[in-house]
């Protein structure tokens, strides 16, 4: 089929990508002219596994290409997929008008029939105002259809999620543009819901909402395991083996950040609030998972007393493993406070060392190192604040000599807690 993505974020570029790889002919829109030629050269601007490979691939294949005109977009496909972004606003809302934009140029230059779909997270009854919108723009009086097509792409991992979706989701406002989104997603094999607008918009934001939550309550019962001698990582492992817990998103750890469910949540209980309804539930997730950061620090200080002038080596900028996003990273947050008690800091990431800087610069008191095991050296402690499994592979012998004091504190329960101890450590880790 033809299509066009509009927004080369993650979301946008992946997903152009993916569609291009399993043999539709795909144009991806940028109004970013920079980004579009870097692309057309090859350069993909953000790290995600497989996507250096095929996005060459599949522009070499004369599936996929880049050009910054809507119109240029529009007029080559049938389904035009909106992947732009809705950033979060101060009173926890979301702000549409990249959307809204988007709608009124596509309403402008269509010629013939096309389906409108949005894949970006939006709250709900969006959908229609996209319809309304697209009425209202559409001079030529052309015949349109507005789908909802929501995306659950997790990023590291956003290629997999892609080719392999535990669903697809599309939700409609009359059932002409099921036949072609059907079409769309034939070539994944994967369970394909038809609901309504509402609904859809609805199934991302209470998923994401879940995860948060699911997050939250494994930090809480980390608390009581912390207070009662518990160990959280086991009582995870006897939850999740119930299947209708399940194991996944149940690490206890610093709290969730990234750019997707600090902003779903807080725009889901904005949301909520604007239908009369009080979310507080939601609210607690929220608490909850600005606590966790406040009791982790407070565990760094508790041991080492006073920061200033101490050195601290962190492992981790990224907001979770796989990773070159530092959008809303607790690590990073982490950082700063660690910085602002007067720590100096020596960091590293396996990939998100370059976005860092622009928000963590390097100074006399920040000095990213390239190597991981020479984190430690000359550090009054070592901190581990994002998941990256690599960080399992340190050199625990070599970092136990290099430390000024062999302590650890670990913010995601990445090494096992009786060998660190059985090493000499004094291994400070989240609810165990
Ligand atoms: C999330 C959803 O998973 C995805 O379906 C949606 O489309 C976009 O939002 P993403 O933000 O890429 O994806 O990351 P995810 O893997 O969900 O992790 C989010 C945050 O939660 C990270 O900071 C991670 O470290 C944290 N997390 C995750 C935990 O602290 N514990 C867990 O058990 C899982």
């Amino acid at each position: 089929m033809r299509l066009c993505i509009i927004g080369t974020g993650y979301v946008g570029l992946v997903t152009g990508t993916c569609f291009a790889e399993v043999g539709h002919d795909v144009v991806c829109v940028d109004n970013n002219a920079e980004k579009v030629r870097q692309l057309q050269a090859g350069k993909i601007p953000i790290y995600e596994a497989g996507l250096e490979e095929m996005v060459p691939r599949n522009v070499a294949a004369g599936r996929l290409r880049f050009t910054d005109s809507i119109a240029d977009g529009v007029e080559s496909s049938d389904v035009v997929f909106i992947a732009v972004p809705t950033p979060p606003q101060a009173d926890g809302s979301v702000d549409l008008s990249f959307i809204e934009g988007v709608a009124r140029e596509i309403a402008g230059c269509m010629t013939q029939y096309k389906i409108i779909v949005d894949k970006s997270t939006v709250p709900v009854k969006t959908g229609e105002k996209v319809a309304e919108t697209i009425k209202r723009y559409n001079k030529a009086r052309v015949d349109f259809d507005v789908v909802s097509n929501p995306e659950f792409l997790r990023e590291g991992f956003a290629v997999e999620d892609l080719m392999k979706p535990d669903r697809v989701v599309v939700g409609v406002l009359s059932q002409r543009p099921v036949v072609a989104m059907r079409e769309v997603y034939a070539p994944f094999d994967a369970p394909f819901i038809v609901t309504d607008i509402n609904s859809a918009e609805m199934i991302k934001h209470a998923a994401n909402s879940f995860l948060a939550l699911k997050i939250s309550y494994i930090n809480a019962v980390a608390a009581v395991c912390e207070a009662s001698g518990a160990n959280v990582v086991e009582v995870a492992a006897g939850m999740g083996l119930d299947k209708r817990i399940g194991r996944q998103f149940l690490n206890a750890g610093i709290g969730f950040g990234g750019s997707c469910f600090p902003k779903d949540l807080s725009a889901f209980i904005k949301i909520a609030e604007q239908l009369g309804v009080d979310f507080r539930l939601l609210k607690e997730v929220q608490t909850i998972n600005d606590g966790q950061m406040d009791r982790f620090v407070k565990k760094i200080i508790e041991t080492l007393w006073v920061l200033k002038d101490k050195r601290l080596g962190v492992l981790g900028l990224a907001f979770k493993q796989n990773t070159d996003d530092v959008r809303m990273s607790p690590a990073i947050e982490l950082c700063q406070r660690l910085l602002k008690e007067g720590a100096s800091l020596r960091v590293f990431d396996p990939k998100a060392m370059d976005k860092a800087k622009s928000i963590l610069p390097p100074s006399d008191r920040v000095e990213y190192v390239t190597d991981m095991d020479e984190v430690p050296t000359g550090c009054d402690a070592l901190v581990i604040a994002t998941e990256w499994p690599d960080f399992t592979k340190l050199n625990l012998e070599r970092a136990r000599g290099e430390l000024a004091h062999p302590i650890v504190f670990d913010g995601r329960n990445l090494f096992d807690k009786a060998e660190m101890e059985r090493m000499g450590f004094l291994y400070k880790s989240v609810g165990r």
